[in-house]
């Protein structure tokens, strides 16, 4: 309790040594500290908990959290430690806040580029976001995220917070290894889950084994563009198991990537065939395949030309990938979930979610055997299976559902405990617990301070729990997640403060020191924000008209407080209408919004930005257009009409 004690202190010296603190509310009579705690019943850890977390009005959190927004299809931006929500940046969903997918050509590109067979996807399941690297510590410039559900994969730009680009691959019909990014981001990874016919054939599920694959696809990033090049990318055939979560290697490790399978037993259902259960099919063996992957090697045959395009993507087949080598197998005990890569790149941590035990593999040791083809046998395709006892440096006895393992500097480990609701630390260097700290609950992922590079800070945890159960005041059946911060610089972790996230169910999460990342103010003069340049139909003060060419009404408006120029539009019906909006403003936070109502029609046009938007007029009318941002005194007097004329 010493701590929290020295902690308490220091709140009465910062209310000036008095005993008296104003009371929450104001204006009732100032209370003690004693008595506030006595009032909220508080515990003296409580006030440490409070202390360490509450951030004064105007004071900056030290990390950003770039968290999952699971089936909202977003990414959550939380300040830490305050864990106050910075930001929702729309992603793979249309929303109305952002402009996103409300007429504007960028975001509607990028629906466009996300389409699925032709079909237009309003929604994703997002999982593990991924922040670029260099030389294996974050750099702050983009941050990838992918869909499970449609498999794709977004770049956001954190200059801006906003969604630059998605690309889709119709090779595979599901992901969950994505995304994870090569330490210096030449590639981000995206790994299939349910296998399926690769390139979207059909094969009767009878034909499991044969006509169903695995594939993981390497996305290469241009990082001067700031884009995934599909072009420049590649993929591996896989054995038709159930990939899961990846990790690419670092430092000692560099080159390679490292991919948990489950369901090796290639159950696939038909439990009204006389099947069992996918769940109970896909947990017989005592050991599934984690996969070893020479993405360097598989890079150069690549370059060879030793590939198959399926679907606009050069695919490595597996028989290929097996005989040169770019594929091993080390046995993972029962079901695993989560591969991670620790710091120094030596050593690989493996939790197993029917399993009580981590199990650290050695690098070194991976590699000799490869190296002296020591294997213990084939798999079914043939993919070389190493033997277990030699690739692993040991095992931890953790407890109940090891899921994630994440780390800080000092040499620890983190994992997840889900049946348990605890994180387990524990020592890297002899394998021993150290500490456990209950979450609520049912944790699924945790993230630590820089905790996926090369560096880590240690410092502050978060645990992603699944289930809040009586956590918050009752909103219903459908509750919230719980995101709850763990202090982690005392010698036992220590809880210190619950954030609901009501938007989807998250997964992972990663945190990046907050001064990493280069956030805009404003945009210059006519920025395409997609583009971040300027863009050449961007306006000009006193340039402002109306033209009528060979494809439509072109409308060439600017929005600077408290007015758009034009703002009176007339066009007959049929007509087709292309908007190019400038906001002149270079104030900071001077944004309009721009509605235009029955058109579903909504932009965000943020200082410098420019926008263009192209509808038909086909309903004739009188139509008010405004600035959806109360942007000024005269912010309900910034609006004006678009008038359609009959036929
Ligand atoms: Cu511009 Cu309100």
């Amino acid at each position: 309790m010493c701590i929290p004690r020295v902690l308490l202190a220091l709140a009465l010296v910062a209310c000036g040594g008095a005993k008296k603190a104003a009371t929450p509310g104001g204006g009732s009579p100032a209370a003690s500290l004693d008595e506030l705690m006595k009032a909220r019943n508080l515990s003296e850890t409580d006030v440490a908990a409070a202390l360490k977390t509450y951030t004064p009005t105007g004071r900056h959190d030290e990390y950003y959290l770039f968290g999952s927004g699971g089936h909202s299809g977003q990414v959550v931006v939380i300040g830490v430690p305050s864990m106050r929500i910075l930001k929702y940046i729309a992603v793979f969903t249309p929303e109305p806040w952002q402009g996103y997918g409300y007429g504007d050509h960028a975001s509607k590109q990028n629906f466009a580029d996300g389409r699925r067979d032709g079909r237009s996807i309003t929604w994703a399941d997002t999982h593990h976001p991924a922040l670029s690297e260099t030389k294996g510590d974050y750099d702050g410039e983009v941050l990838f995220i992918g869909d499970k559900a449609n498999p794709r994969m977004a770049v956001i730009d954190l200059r801006d917070f906003s969604t630059a680009q998605i690309v889709s691959s119709d090779l595979i019909d599901s992901s969950h290894g994505a995304a994870f990014v090569t330490p210096d981001t030449e590639y981000v990874i995206e790994g299939s889950q349910y296998p399926a016919p690769l390139g979207g054939k059909y094969a009767d599920v009878s034909q499991y084994n044969d006509a169903y694959r695995g594939a993981v696809i390497f996305w290469k990033f241009d990082r001067a563009k700031r884009r995934l090049i599909k072009e420049h990318s590649f993929a591996i055939e896989l054995p038709p198991y159930m990939q899961d979560l990846a990790d690419a290697g670092k430092l000692d490790s560099h080159g390679y990537v490292f991919m948990n399978s489950f369901d090796t037993e290639r159950a696939h259902g038909g439990n009204a065939e006389g099947n069992p259960p996918l769940e109970s099919g896909a947990s017989q063996n005592d050991m599934d395949y984690l996969h070893v992957i020479d993405w360097k090697k598989a890079e150069a045959l690549v370059a060879a030309g030793k590939t198959e395009t399926i679907a606009d993507m050069r695919v490595l087949r597996l028989e290929t990938a097996i005989a040169e080598g770019v594929l091993h197998f080390v046995p993972e005990p029962k079901s695993p979930h989560g591969v991670d890569v620790t710091p120094d790149g030596k050593d690989i941590v493996v939790g197993g979610k029917l399993d009580t035990h981590g199990t650290v593999y050695s690098f070194a040791s991976i590699k000799r055997l490869i190296d002296e083809k020591k294997y213990e046998g084939k798999d079914p395709y043939g993919v070389p299976i190493l033997p277990f006892k030699e690739a692993i440096r040991g095992q931890v006895e953790l407890g109940l559902g090891p899921l994630h393992t994440v780390y800080d500097g000092q040499g620890n480990a983190y994992t997840s405990l889900f049946l348990e609701s605890k994180v387990a630390k524990w020592s890297l260097k002899d394998l021993k617990v150290l500490d456990k700290v209950s979450t609520h609950y049912n944790i699924g992922h945790l993230t630590a301070a820089e905790g996926d590079t090369v560096s880590p800070d240690g410092k502050y945890l978060v645990a992603m729990n699944k289930w809040a159960l009586d956590r918050f005041t009752p909103v219903g059946p459908l509750l919230p997640q719980n995101f709850q911060l763990v202090d982690l610089t005392g010698d036992k972790m220590q809880v210190l403060y619950d954030l609901p996230i009501p938007l989807g169910e998250p997964h992972y999460a990663q945190m990046i020191k907050a001064d990493k990342v280069k956030a805009l103010e404003v945009y210059p003069p006519g920025t395409n924000s997609s583009e971040m340049a300027k863009d050449a139909l961007a306006v000009e003060g006193g340039k402002e008209r109306i033209e009528r060419t060979a494809d439509g009404v072109h409308v060439y408006m600017t929005a600077i407080r408290s007015h758009f120029t034009p703002d009176i539009i007339r066009v007959k019906q049929g007509e087709t209408v292309h908007l190019h909006i400038s906001n002149l403003e270079q104030a900071h936070d001077a944004t309009h919004g721009f509605a235009l109502g029955s058109y579903n029609i909504n932009l965000s046009l943020e200082p410098g930005e420019h926008e263009n938007v192209t509808f038909v007029a086909d309903t004739p009318g009188v139509y008010p257009m405004y600035c959806t941002e109360f942007c000024s005194a005269l912010h309900l007097e910034m609006a004006g009409y678009f008038l359609v004329e009959p036929k």
